[in-house]
Order: C-alpha cells, then sequence, then structure tokens
C-alpha cells in the first residue's frame, strides 16, 4: 500500500508547535500536513510524567485514525517524556524535538550557553543525558520559562506582563555571560523579537524549527514515504479551544490552511 500520499502529523501542547509546522511545510510543500494542538491542556511543562505520557498516546491514536504516515512530536516537554515509548509502541516513525544545544555548544566562544525551557523538559532524563554530553566542556546556565507558554496561548504575545517575565528570566542569564540562547520549547520562537530587544544583537538564539524540518525530510526519503504529487498541498489545524489565537498566528502564510475547533 502507498503510504506516500497520507498527511504528516503534528501534535503540540498548544499553539507554539507551528513554529516547527511552518519550518516543515516550507522545507516539503508538496506534504499535506494535520496540525493537533492540545490547548485544552496547555501547558503541559508543568505536568507530572505520566500525565504527559496520557495525552501524547491521546494525540497520537487521533492523528492515526487521519492516517498520519509519520508524526512529529512539535513539543520540547513531549518529546523528553514520551518520545521513547511513543516509538516504542507505534510502528510509524516519530521525529522528536531536542532543545539544540549541540550547534550552541559547538559555536560559543564564552563556553557559557543559556537554556529557556519548561520544568518538564529540563528535569526529564533526555535532557540530563543529552546535555550531560557537554557539561564537561562548558557551562549550561538554565532557566525555567514559568508562565510564557500561558501568556502564548493567551494572545498575550505583545504584552507588557510578557516583557516583565521575559526580563526577569533573561537579565539575569546575561550576567552569567552567555554568548548563545537556546529556546528549549516550541513556544519560544514566536518570542524571538522580544527576546532580541532584551539581549540585544550579540547573543546568538537557537531554535530547533530548521533541523527538525531536515530530519523530517530525511526520514520520509528513508522510508520511502516522500509525497510523489506536486498538487498544492492542504494543511488541517484541530485545536480544542478558541481558535482566534491559532488563526493569528497561521495568518501570514499563503498555503491552503483550514483551522478547525474540535474538542477531543
Ligand atoms: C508546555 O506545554 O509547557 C511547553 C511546550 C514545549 O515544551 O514545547
Amino acid at each position: 500500500m502507498a503510504f506516500n500520499k497520507y498527511p504528516i502529523g503534528f501534535f503540540d501542547s498548544g499553539v507554539g508547535g507551528t513554529s516547527i509546522w511552518k519550518e516543515v511545510i516550507s522545507l516539503l510543500p508538496n506534504e499535506d500536513t494535520i496540525y493537533l494542538s492540545d490547548s485544552k491542556n496547555a501547558p503541559y511543562g508543568e505536568k507530572s510524567k505520566a500525565k504527559i505520557l496520557e495525552l501524547c498516546i491521546k494525540n497520537t491514536n487521533f492523528l492515526l485514525n487521519k492516517n498520519c504516515k509519520l508524526i512529529v512530536v512539535a513539543c520540547n516537554t513531549a518529546t523528553t517524556n514520551a518520545i521513547d515509548f511513543l516509538r516504542a509502541n507505534y510502528k510509524i516513525p516519530f521525529i522528536g524535538i531536542e532543545p539544540a544545544i549541540k550547534p550552541a555548544a559547538l559555536t560559543t566562544k564564552t563556553n557559557t550557553i543559556g537554556i529557556l525551557a519548561t520544568k518538564g523538559t529540563l528535569n526529564s532524563s533526555l535532557f540530563e543525558k543529552t546535555s550531560s554530553n557537554y557539561r564537561a566542556n562548558i557551562q549550561i546556565e538554565e532557566i525555567i520559562g514559568k508562565g510564557l507558554v500561558e501568556l502564548i496561548e493567551g494572545g498575550k504575545l505583545q504584552s507588557n506582563e510578557m516583557k516583565t517575565l521575559l526580563e526577569f528570566y533573561l537579565k539575569p542569564l546575561l550576567k552569567k555571560n552567555i554568548d548563545s540562547l537556546v529556546l528549549g520549547c516550541t513556544h519560544y520562537p514566536y518570542l524571538i523579537p522580544q527576546i532580541r530587544e532584551i539581549v540585544g544583537h550579540k547573543i546568538n538564539i537557537i531554535d530547533s524549527g530548521e533541523a527538525v524540518a531536515r530530519q523530517t525530510k530525511a526520514i520520509l526519503t528513508k522510508f520511502d514515504l516522500l509525497q510523489q504529487n506536486t498538487q498544492k498541498a492542504n494543511h488541517t489545524l484541530y485545536i480544542n479551544k478558541e481558535k482566534e489565537v491559532l488563526e493569528q498566528l497561521v495568518s501570514d502564510l499563503k498555503y491552503n490552511v483550514k483551522v478547525v475547533e474540535k474538542d477531543f
């Protein structure tokens, strides 16, 4: 059976994973996609591992019912807590999002990098394993971005509350002589303009979007799953809360995008 024509699935605790989804659809313009925004349950970052796993299984089953041929877990917290289970228990390939520590570690001149992520990501054993590969040579300053996801989900990207919270997290990091800031949550790329205003232009801000898009293409190629048709692709985004914030975030795109409110 040819699975090539089936869509790529994405899920996230909310709207932020669209930062990854945008990179993937830009690199693979012929692929249909289905994106699941579990905004009703956002944020995942402060939940227990068992609860995160339960939500990831529910999201995966939703996407499998839509015949997805590959799933991008477009959420760092979900990846670090559930990707091993998903890979072991489902037959399709999964792409996960891990904080991009490697490129930061390879380019830092001050030997000190910052990472902004959720508690669920920073406390996970997968993050511990990945970061321990670098800790012998560089200092990794970790900051939990509590509250940032809630403000993004609430449509408060440009608010004073957001500015105050970002300053509270980032100013102490700057004092530690970091020269790279890794964004370890897929919601955070939407904050880059505000982060830039606080950290200036000398800090390298690194997110995982492009690397994940390249990895998605590589895995589809490896398993002979790339879409063969060259028709304009269709993208359906499901959200289990009011759809306005999600619509706003994807409104600049010139693709066939449908945003659907659906309880799940
Ligand atoms: C969250 O839901 O707390 C953040 C999602 C992420 O880690 O990417």
